[in-house]
């Protein structure tokens, strides 16, 4: 690969890892299974570390990934939420061992547990009370849920044990069992609502919800698996479930404590077959070091601790019929086809669809109508075609061809050289696109508007009071018009309308992210932001400059090119300029040379929003101060950003070193 196809790949496994994460995360809708994640995740990692010019602050080997909600008050996690280290075999678990005993030695236990296939909940505990529930969100921090948490029966609200700390924080998952999800999901089909496809979207749904009597009303259990406190009064881990179940937490009965590798191999033999007999949803085992300051001893990486791991179970496959193919159109006008199936059991769950990604997977699998197909499933993934049962079709069967018109809006579809995907280029009337255009308009990454929801905006576009974003900043003469909208009351409309003004304060950068661009990324669009400043600049720049921008590569070039050679956008573009939003970057006033923090010395740790570390390093040695390289007691200050390491943070809480964020060392030098 050449360095430019090297970036590119780079940048499109980011884009892609981030994009399933939102899926994942915030949509409850995964695309990709775990192990398909996890060999992109190594890919990705393999390439930053071999060109770290090229590492994205963005990036999902950094990120712990997860999102947080927008409707619910966000909340900073006390130790921050981490996710574990995959292995999908023996000989990675193998490995897994021998480099806990290259730091411990030979004399510890492992603590084998069922990994349950929910969402992980953080709950605050002072004096016995519950205080707070947190979900994981993007690992820093998470939505409060609280309300919502205290509805599962399994979770004590006060304890009514003695014997625990006055202040902890206790990890665990909440999920659904299958029967009762079996019942809720079948009453959904009843009602013509939309079905969850598994126990945990299910549980994951539920547990966003806004009304929490609804919550009330699905039965969510949850199962307890790590106690954080100041003070360690236990050993081992295990003795920390003991003293947890005995305060009355639901700590799962089929955890075991291992003396070696091969009774943690025997464990997870004996699940592999036996996991379908349990009443919940699994997808693998967690092996964790037992002792607990030989877990100190181990620490972390950025993003998991060292004293434990994962192993995946493989993904269950089951043959079924192919009935038809139907085809959705996203906001770029993407139309993806979406194989629907004789609905099958799998896994636990009944599987009525598959993904088939675009026309090249209809042509590999050479799908015809009413084939018998194999179908596969990981615990947590939308169902996958994995081959066709050819010697099972039939003579006359029709083979399936992809359509050449858009389904939605009969344009005729084009596809770009050397892409997979086919488009349908009607922007600006075909109905998926129109919405799904606003819908990321208002999203959290963009303007972040309160208020607006998905639904409220494909109502509006139905009763044809929006057909682009600039109709939002209209929207407050039709306030008359609004209150045809079921449950849109005086109240929601006035908060709404209060967002959509709040939005036009909004950073450029957001704004460019917003439009949609193809390609132009939250990334992108902060890069390109921060070096064209405005939009005018932007829009008349040539293919030749926009590559010399870093992170820019031809595809986004030529992109960039297309949207702003189109009259259309550009008016649309001076309607949005005329209601007020931001088209230009606020400079921010830093003195760029200056002797402001001489005699003082740095550490930069962490991932932050606005500045590369190499940024601030340049900003801070500009400014006569000095970077160094280990935490001393004479450090002057800590720049913290996001996921920074706990061992650092720790050993900078304990010397008392101030730790301050980027804006407040920006805030020294204005
Ligand atoms: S321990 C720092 N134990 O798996 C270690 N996690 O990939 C924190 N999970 O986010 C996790 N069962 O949602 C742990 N017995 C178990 C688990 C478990 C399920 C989930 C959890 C976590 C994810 C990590």
């Amino acid at each position: 690969m050449s360095l430019f196809e090297i970036k590119e790949r780079i940048e499109s496994i980011v884009k892609e890892l981030n994009e399933h994460n939102y899926r994942y995360y915030v949509l409850a809708q995964p695309t990709l299974s775990d192990f398909e994640y996890d060999k992109k995740l190594e890919e990705l990692a393999r390439l930053e570390k071999e060109y770290p010019e090229y590492l994205d602050p963005e990036s999902p080997t950094i990120k712990v990934g997860g999102y947080i909600t927008k409707e619910f008050e966000t909340v900073k996690h006390k130790w921050p939420m981490l996710s574990l280290g995959n292995t999908y075999n023996e000989q990675d678990l193998k490995d897994f061992d021998e480099r806990v005993r290259k730091v411990i030695g030979n004399d510890f236990e492992y603590v084998c547990e069922l990994k349950f296939d929910g969402l992980s909940i953080s709950l605050s505990y002072e004096n016995g009370k519950l205080m707070r529930a947190i979900t994981r969100g993007d690992g820093t921090q998470g939505d409060d849920v609280t309300n919502n948490v205290k509805t599962i029966r399994s979770i004590p609200k006060t304890i009514k044990a003695s014997g625990y700390p006055e202040s902890f924080d206790i990890r665990g998952e909440v999920f659904m069992h299958q029967a009762a999800f079996e019942r809720l999901n079948n009453e959904r089909i009843d009602n013509n609502e939309i079905a969850f496809a598994n126990p945990r979207n299910f549980a994951s749904g539920t547990l966003k919800m806004q009304d929490s009597t609804v919550v009330a009303k699905r039965p969510l259990d949850c199962f307890l698996y790590f106690l954080y406190t100041e003070k360690y009064s236990y050993k081992t881990h295990w003795e920390s479930l003991e003293a947890v179940k005995n305060w009355g937490f639901h700590v799962c009965e089929h955890t075991k404590l291992c003396q070696n590798i091969d009774h943690v191999l025997k464990f997870i033999h004996y699940w592999e077959e036996h996991r379908f007999g349990l009443s919940y949803d699994i997808d693998g085992i967690v092996i964790k070091v037992n002792n607990l300051s030989q877990q100190q001893e181990l620490g972390f990486t950025a993003k998991s601790p060292r004293w434990a791991i994962s192993y995946k179970y493989k993904a269950q496959e089951v043959e079924t019929i192919l009935e038809k193919v139907t085809y959705q159109v996203g906001r770029t006008g993407a139309v993806t086809p979406v194989a629907n199936l004789r609905p099958v059991l799998l896994a636990g769950t009944i599987v009525k669809r598959a993904t088939l990604h675009n026309s090249n997977e209809i042509k590999r699998l050479d799908l015809h109508l009413g084939d018998t197909v194999l179908v596969e499933k990981g615990g947590e993934i939308i169902p996958k075609i994995i081959s066709v049962n050819t010697s099972k079709r039939d003579n006359s069967a029709l083979r399936v061809l992809y359509p050449e018109v858009c389904p939605e809006c009969k344009t005729p579809l084009i596809r770009k050289e050397g892409e997979a995907v086919h488009y349908c280029p009607n922007d600006e009337e075909c109905p998926p696109q129109i919405v799904g255009k606003i819908q990321h308009f208002i999203g959290r990454k963009a303007m972040n508007i309160d208020g607006l929801g998905d639904e409220t905006i494909d109502a509006f576009f139905k009763k044809g009071f929006i057909v682009h974003i600039s109709d939002l900043y209209t929207l407050y003469e039709k306030e008359d018009l609004l209150k045809q909208i079921d449950r849109f009351g005086e109240k929601s409309i006035s908060n709404m309308l209060e967002g959509i003004e709040k939005s036009k304060q909004m950073p450029f950068e957001k704004v460019l992210f917003g439009l949609g661009i193809r390609y132009v990324g939250e990334t992108v669009a902060k890069k390109l932001a921060a070096y064209f400043k405005n939009i005018d600049s932007l829009m008349n720049a040539s293919f030749e400059e926009l590559v010399t921008v870093e992170e820019i590569g031809e595809r986004i070039a030529e992109s960039l090119i297309e949207y702003f050679k189109d009259q259309k956008h550009k008016v649309q573009i001076e309607q949005l300029r005329s209601h007020g939003l931001q088209f230009e970057s606020v400079q921010k006033m830093v003195d760029l040379e200056s002797t402001k923090l001489e005699g003082k010395s740095f550490i930069i740790s962490g991932v932050f929003e606005n500045y590369s570390r190499d940024e601030l390093k340049d900003i801070i040695e500009a400014n006569s101060g000095k970077i160094v390289s280990s935490i001393s007691p004479k450090l002057n200050f800590l720049v913290a950003g996001d996921n920074m390491g706990p061992a650092k943070l720790d050993k900078a809480t304990k010397l008392q070193i101030p730790i301050i964020s980027d804006d407040d060392l920006i805030k020294m030098l204005q």
